[in-house]
């Protein structure tokens, strides 16, 4: 458990309740409805998927893909599949394509991050050790690399090697600038863009690449993937910071603890005159408890909250009007609807 996010155990209670924290989970259910049947056909097939591989690790495989996460990967590219002509099996195929190399960049993550909940389970990395954890995650990709090799279009495995590339290279780039007090905006987003962006990009963008659509089509999904996506990870970080482990169902506070320096924090210290920024180092290194609940209370006087909240909204909103370009429809209205979600949501962190 961790002891640097709000959900702050043996936090003082006054300092918590002076926090404003993210309650509730953020449920995209009713938004995806339109899809549940393409979504339970994308669950058959991870749990079909067990089969293909060694009996030896068919009980790790087993435990990774039955953790149901929101599917929101899955769901883009089915939803894109039919904004652009039709959802198919080849689309059912992508979604899981992008959903296991997803898990498995989560099982790494856990490792890098050392987590021990996720998705409230414990994670691969606590039940059986980092070793088998990097082995487990590469078997994941590699079975999701021999999947996309049947997808019929050259260029969507051109597409989904790209994405697969950027998130590992976004996480390098993220490991090589921790605790970096100099990691300003430009630089976050570029990583975030890559690490999480990639994934959701891809799934909007390959879906229109099954298709064939118009060039036009498909660039009006990647930007909206790669908007949403950005978005959804500084909602992700804000979650690291001001969340609750019992609604978000994951470990907590490793960001600071890593020295992932994420949005809120960056604004602060881009407010902060040079002299102070030593304190809050100090703080993030070897601050207790209430030192560090102090520094969270610093990043919301200092705007910090605000500010991403404000880069979100901006960043979802351009998501939402990139879809203009495709014709009307009930999975255009589904795709937009989902920006709109997450700023609803967002909104109750408002300070
Ligand atoms: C979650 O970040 C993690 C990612 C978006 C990507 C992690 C990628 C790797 C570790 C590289 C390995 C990749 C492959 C394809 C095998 P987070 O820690 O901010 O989110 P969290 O709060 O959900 O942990
Ligand atoms: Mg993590």
């Amino acid at each position: 458990m961790n002891s640097v996010s709000a959900s702050g155990n043996g936090a003082p209670e006054h300092l918590l309740r002076a926090l404003p924290q993210l309650r509730t989970k953020l449920n995209l259910k009713v938004y995806l409805e339109i899809v549940r049947p393409g979504l339970e056909e994308v669950d058959r097939c991870i749990r079909h998927q067990v089969e293909a591989f060694d009996p030896g690790i068919v009980g790790y495989v087993e435990y990774a893909a039955e953790s149901s996460g929101k599917r929101i990967r899955p769901a883009l590219a089915l939803l894109a599949g039919s904004a652009t002509g039709r959802s198919r099996q080849d689309h059912v195929d992508l979604a899981v394509v992008v959903e296991l190399i997803h898990l498995a960049s989560l099982i790494h993550d856990d490792i890098l991050d050392n987590a021990e909940i996720r998705r409230a389970r414990p994670t691969v990395f606590s039940k059986w050790g980092a070793d088998l954890s990097v082995l487990l995650g590469d078997c994941l990709f590699a079975h999701a690399l021999r999947l996309c090799a049947a997808l019929p279009v050259r260029e969507v495995n051109r597409l989904i090697a790209d994405a697969a590339y950027e998130v590992c290279a976004g996480e390098i780039l993220q490991m090589q600038r921790r605790f970096d007090l100099k990691l300003g905006l430009t630089d976050y987003l570029k990583i975030i863009g890559m690490k999480t962006g990639a994934l959701f990009r891809v799934a909007c963008e390959a879906a229109a690449g099954l298709n064939e659509v118009p060039a036009h089509h498909a660039e009006a999904l990647r930007i909206y993937g790669d908007h949403l996506g950005v978005a959804y990870q500084i909602y992700d970080d804000c979650l690291d910071l001001f969340g609750t482990e019992e609604h978000s169902g994951k470990t907590l506070g490793t960001d600071l603890k890593k020295g992932k320096f994420t949005l809120p924090l960056i604004h602060m210290l881009g407010q902060l005159e040079p002299g102070a920024v030593a304190g809050v180092s100090e703080t993030i290194l070897h601050g207790d408890e209430a030192e560090r609940l102090g520094l969270l209370r610093q990043i919301i006087d200092a705007g910090g909250v605000r500010s991403s909240l404000r880069k979100a909204n901006e960043l979802l909103e351009r998501a939402g009007r990139s879809l203009e370009v495709l014709p009307e429809s009930a999975a255009r209205e589904a795709l937009a609807s989902l920006p709109r979600a997450l700023a609803d949501h967002l909104a109750t962190l408002e300070t």
